[in-house]
């Protein structure tokens, strides 16, 4: 058996999934049409030329623009739902989804509306697809911390859907201490911390301080630059925190896909893991992920196993449930 062939049929956990980072343009062009809205592209060929990103701001641009299409329940529960047949075909068992009402709150699309339907489709997939999932909510960090607030007190009456709290968007000039306050009251509230720490902002370093100092983070969202600072490793492994490391997304709004930098996190000892990030737009899902960190990493199948061991010890599921798994 080819160690691709491994990969493939491996069980895999998701911890790092923007929902609106899995429409692909089949499914835009669809809701497009649902929904009267025109496109500025007329095949999805057309429309995937024109996905040219070189960095987070450029890509989120393309990714913000994308969501235009989704208006009703029904298209959150088509999205989530094609999301979770995609990661069931690749034997994800578990994933833990974020998702970013704001995009869609600043749209004149409710809140309700927006968690009903991936709510609705999850449902579903747990039924039909036996694929487990949990939903973090992400506040823009280029949105003020008024916006996240108000945005979390939305979310309180669907407390029980939703484990955690998280932070995405364009992270220059928004450190996680500008969000303090915010994630105080959600873990208050119950909910579970993380933070993307993009990779090689301005900073990075000092904003992944920030989340192990200041926010108290359960996890930390990429994170690869914690690697220039051994107290910041030291800390973390300490703490068992997972990083959640997206490769081909890495590829694009990098300069690489990090790949020595997850097998150098494999060797500290660090509860790294491989996600998506945004497959539809980066072209690659869970397989496709793994198999390319194999391969530029030359990692052993034992490391393959381990980055999947990672996934499910550092998932956000109890105990008792993550032995079910594996
Ligand atoms: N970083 C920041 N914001 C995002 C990302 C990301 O990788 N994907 C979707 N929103
Ligand atoms: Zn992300």
């Amino acid at each position: 058996e080819s160690i691709e062939t491994f990969i493939e049929g491996m069980p895999k956990a998701e911890l790092h999934v923007h929902i609106e980072g899995t429409l692909e343009p089949e499914l835009k062009f669809e809701l497009a049409k649902r929904n009267s809205i025109s496109l500025p592209y007329a095949t999805v060929e057309e429309m995937r030329g024109a996905y040219d990103f070189d960095d987070l701001p450029s890509f989120l641009k393309i990714y913000y623009e994308g969501m235009s299409v989704l208006i009703t329940e029904q298209d959150f529960y088509d999205l989530t739902y094609a999301y979770l047949e995609k990661a069931h075909a690749q034997n994800v068992l578990y994933a833990e989804i974020f998702f970013d009402p704001q995009a869609h709150t600043v749209r004149g699309v409710s809140y309700d509306t927006v968690i009903k339907g991936i709510r609705r489709a999850q449902l579903d997939a747990r039924k039909n697809l036996n694929v487990d999932t949990r939903l973090i909510m992400c506040f823009l960090r280029d949105m003020s911390a008024e916006s996240a607030m108000k945005t979390l007190e939305l979310s309180l009456p669907y407390k029980d859907w939703i484990i955690g709290v998280g932070l995405d968007s364009d992270e220059a000039g928004n450190p996680p201490l500008k969000f303090a306050e915010v994630f105080k009251k959600a873990r208050e509230e119950g909910y579970l911390l993380t933070m993307h720490c993009d990779v090689d902002q301005n900073n990075s370093v000092q904003h992944i301080w920030q989340t192990l100092n200041d926010i108290g983070v359960d996890r930390i969202d990429h994170g690869v630059n914690s690697l220039e600072d051994e107290a910041l490793c030291a800390e973390i492994i300490k703490r068992k925190l997972a990083l959640t490391v997206c490769p081909i997304s890495n590829g694009y709004v990098t300069d690489s896909m990090k790949t020595p930098e997850i097998k150098k996190m494999l060797d500290k000892g660090m509860r790294v893991t491989v996600n998506s990030d945004d497959p539809a737009y980066f072209v690659g899902y869970m397989t496709e992920n793994i198999v390319k960190t194999q391969q530029e990493a030359n990692l052993s199948k034992n490391e393959v196993i381990q980055l999947t061991r990672n996934a499910f010890d550092g998932s956000w599921l109890p105990q008792a449930e993550k032995d079910k798994l594996h």
